[in-house]
């Protein structure tokens, strides 16, 4: 008996890094019916767009793709062959009956809590259109199966879905559904056993991650404790969190575990009090002011990036001056900063004051300027220092291997291949505006993690 010809998958995402998490689970899911990751649409059997609703135009890239992937599908059919077209993530979940409307041609339509039962949609998809954006009943986390064999030496892990918060201005209660937490006992497991291949470098992931709380009341710090215990774990790390969810434990686990690494995404959105709260963020730039300073009490060496938001209906110069001062304050490592986008559905979309494009094109220029100048300085800093990093790739440059540092800045390191997955001291030879170069500092640096 000869084994069938593996089908091709290619799988585009979009979005934040939950998606990336989801769109590798959606490749575990297919496995079994044969189906193997390629990096070209223009033949596979199966392509799925994972797609990104936060702002417009991240909705709008998935449209121009889709009309290629049309050409695509329909160059394979007239030579008698098929590809199944499907759209995932927000996108579908927000606008799953326009897309099915506006292109015939996608077979599948599917959200972000229904990509476990994958299986049954591929089946149906051979016959009849698919469209599936329920809030499965059923948990995916408890369905999907086992992380594929070897996660590398840097991975994502998937603690916390979801989120209750309604920030007025965002998609995410809508399109992920509400704050769901995995069990503290299904995470340790799977960290083992991501450990037991070969992982040193572990992310945990969750929309508001610092919201995540076990069956008995354990919160975050807790179950960074949890997994500082096991073996062959080096680095922790988590993204992102939400200033109205610092528990003390979580401060705790800064001061005291090594593994932890001393970084902190922690976005704001603006450094006005009147504008967070016609963001429903329920916290001021008082209180987030003073989350980093209890922080830096615990771990000196701690840095910060965060998230802003500018031209925020009602938003006027001097509401924008105070996130400037703000940001002055704080010195932030790294950011990320967008003009404010109206999505369809939120409560910010009706609200009066709207700011005109130049003039929030005017701010978000001068914000990222500043951030921009201490993302540099932060990484000028840098060099001269050593810090232990996990070899994850390959670096730019041959000879080089590719790391993110404890501050998760990029890093490019000049060692041999050999070091590849391992745990390692290097010095910072050099600063860029998005990574550093080093070198590994002596060969005997190699650390049992
Ligand atoms: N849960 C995280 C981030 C979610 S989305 C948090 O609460 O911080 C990632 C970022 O996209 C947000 O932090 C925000 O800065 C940005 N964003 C979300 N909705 C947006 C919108 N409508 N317009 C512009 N930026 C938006
Ligand atoms: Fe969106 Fe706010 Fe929830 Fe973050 S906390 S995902 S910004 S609603
Ligand atoms: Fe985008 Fe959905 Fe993530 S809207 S940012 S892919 S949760």
């Amino acid at each position: 008996m000869t084994t069938p010809a593996p089908k091709k998958l290619y799988i585009k995402t979009w979005g934040c890094q939950m998606n990336e998490y989801d769109s590798r689970r959606m490749a575990d899911v297919l496995a079994p019916l044969g189906y193997k990751p390629v990096e070209e649409a223009d033949d596979a059997d199966m392509v799925i767009l994972n797609t990104c609703h936060i702002r417009e135009k991240a909705t709008d890239k998935v449209f121009s793709d889709l009309g290629r992937i049309r050409d695509n599908k329909m160059e394979k059919a007239a030579r008698g062959e098929k590809m199944i077209v499907a759209v995932a993530g927000c996108v579908a979940q927000a606008e799953g009956e326009f897309i099915a409307k506006r292109a015939p041609y996608v077979d599948m339509v599917f959200g972000p809590q229904t990509y476990h039962l994958l299986p049954e949609m591929v089946v149906k998809a051979t016959g009849q259109r698919v469209i599936n954006t329920e809030f499965a009943t059923e948990n995916k986390f408890d369905t999907l199966p086992a992380e594929s064999g070897n996660t590398g030496p840097a991975a994502h892990l998937s603690i916390q879905e979801g989120c209750d918060k309604f920030c007025t201005f965002c998609v995410v209660p809508y399109t992920r559904g509400a704050e769901f937490s995995r069990p503290l006992a299904a995470i340790i497991e799977e960290a083992k056993r991501m450990a037991g291949g070969g992982t040193k470098d572990i992310t945990l992931l969750g929309q508001n991650v610092n919201a995540w709380h076990g069956e008995n009341g354990e919160t975050l710090g807790d179950l960074l404790y949890a997994l500082h215990d096991i073996d062959g774990i080096a680095q922790l790390r988590y993204m992102t969190s939400h200033p109205r969810d610092m528990h003390d434990r979580l401060y705790d686990a800064h001061r005291d575990l090594p593994k932890v690494m001393p970084y902190v995404h922690l976005p704001i959105q603006s450094g006005s009090d009147a504008i967070l709260k016609a963001m429903n963020r329920k916290h001021t730039a008082a209180d987030y002011m003073e989350i980093i300073t209890r922080l830096k009490k615990g771990r000196p060496d701690i840095a910060f990036s965060s998230d802003f938001i500018v031209g925020f209906p009602g938003e006027s110069d001097s509401h924008f001056e105070e996130t400037m001062a703000l940001v002055g304050q704080v010195e932030f490592a790294s950011s990320f900063s967008f003009k404010y986008s109206a999505r369809p559905g939120t409560p910010a979309a009706s609200m009066q004051g709207l700011v005109r494009d130049e003039v929030a094109s005017e701010r978000l220029a001068r914000l990222q300027e500043l951030l921009r100048k201490q993302a540099q300085d932060f990484n000028s800093a840098c060099v001269g220092k050593t810090m232990d990093v996990v070899f994850s790739g390959t670096g730019s440059k041959d000879g080089q291997l590719y790391a993110r540092t404890p501050y998760n800045q990029a890093i490019h390191v000049e060692a041999p291949a050999r070091l590849f997955g391992q745990l390692a001291r290097v010095e910072v030879t050099g600063a860029h505006a998005n990574a550093l170069t080093g070198r590994v500092a002596t060969a005997e640096t190699v650390l049992a993690a």
